[in-house]
């Protein structure tokens, strides 16, 4: 059982430890939730479980699929093991329908069904509070090898279509989710960080009840219950 060595950095949400094996991370998935750049926050007993058991189980729906993501195996309720990568600092958001900043942004009607998914760049950067960026800030700035923009791209995408049929057989609609990529350690490009009721905007199909984390940013209702029904639906 492969064990935390050192504590290599602490985010929002997790803890990256490394292993003792260089190549390999272990991911600890904290109950802390904060949004809005951490302006909010709580201690939610639970959710760490919940987001590692959660995503977890989709990073193995997406092997099955061929995708390359950096998880290896669940190691414990809050642990996670990864092939160490490295991070380009680009947030990949697919859009099946209006939600959250695009609604603020562009004035679409939340809910609005799109003709075709839109993918969106951001640049991850607390200091600039993530901005909207195209293709060529990323060539600029050299945020990623431009080879690599084609390929999160498509990734995105395929990772769209595995991921809304999924849901939509447990009866949740995949509104939109963000994706990060970096680069494995055999060379290759891969899908890094987690893709959890944090990370994603899920409603149930029917109610069009919000189950994901804009309850906690919004006050919409407990998170906890949202992510539990969201995981007692997909397993
Ligand atoms: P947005 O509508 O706020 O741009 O969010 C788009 C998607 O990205 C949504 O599913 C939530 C997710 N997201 C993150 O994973 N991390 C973040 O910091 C933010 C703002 C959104
Ligand atoms: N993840 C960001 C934060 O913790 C923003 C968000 O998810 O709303 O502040």
């Amino acid at each position: 059982m492969p064990e935390k060595v050192k504590k290599l950095y602490e985010g929002k949400a997790k803890v990256v430890y490394e292993t003792e094996e260089p190549d390999k991370l272990l991911l600890y998935f904290k109950d802390t939730t904060t949004a809005f750049d951490g302006v909010k926050k709580a201690e939610l007993k639970g959710k760490g479980s919940l987001n590692n058991t959660i995503s977890s189980l989709i990073f193995e729906i997406l092997h099955r699929y061929g995708i390359k993501t950096h998880y290896i195996q669940k190691l414990s309720d809050n642990e996670m093991l990864v092939w160490k990568a490295e991070r380009f600092p680009v947030e990949v958001v697919v859009r099946n329908f209006a939600a959250g900043s695009v609604v603020k942004r562009l004035g679409f009607k939340e809910g609005q069904r799109f003709k075709e998914p839109l993918v969106e760049f951001f640049y991850k950067s607390d200091e600039l509070h993530d901005p909207l960026i195209c293709e060529s800030h990323i060539e600029l700035m050299e945020l990623a090898p431009t080879e690599t923009i084609p390929l999160m791209k498509e990734t995105a995408l395929k990772v769209n279509e595995i991921l809304s049929g999924f849901f939509k057989e447990h009866g949740i609609t995949l509104v939109d989710f963000k994706l990060e990529f970096g680069k494995l350690p055999d060379g290759s490009v891969g899908i890094v960080d987690e893709i959890s009721p944090d990370s994603m905007r899920l409603w149930d199909s029917e109610t069009g009840e919000k189950l994901d984390k804009d309850r906690f940013r919004f006050d919409l209702g407990d998170l906890l219950e949202g992510y539990r029904e969201i995981l007692k639906r997909i397993s």
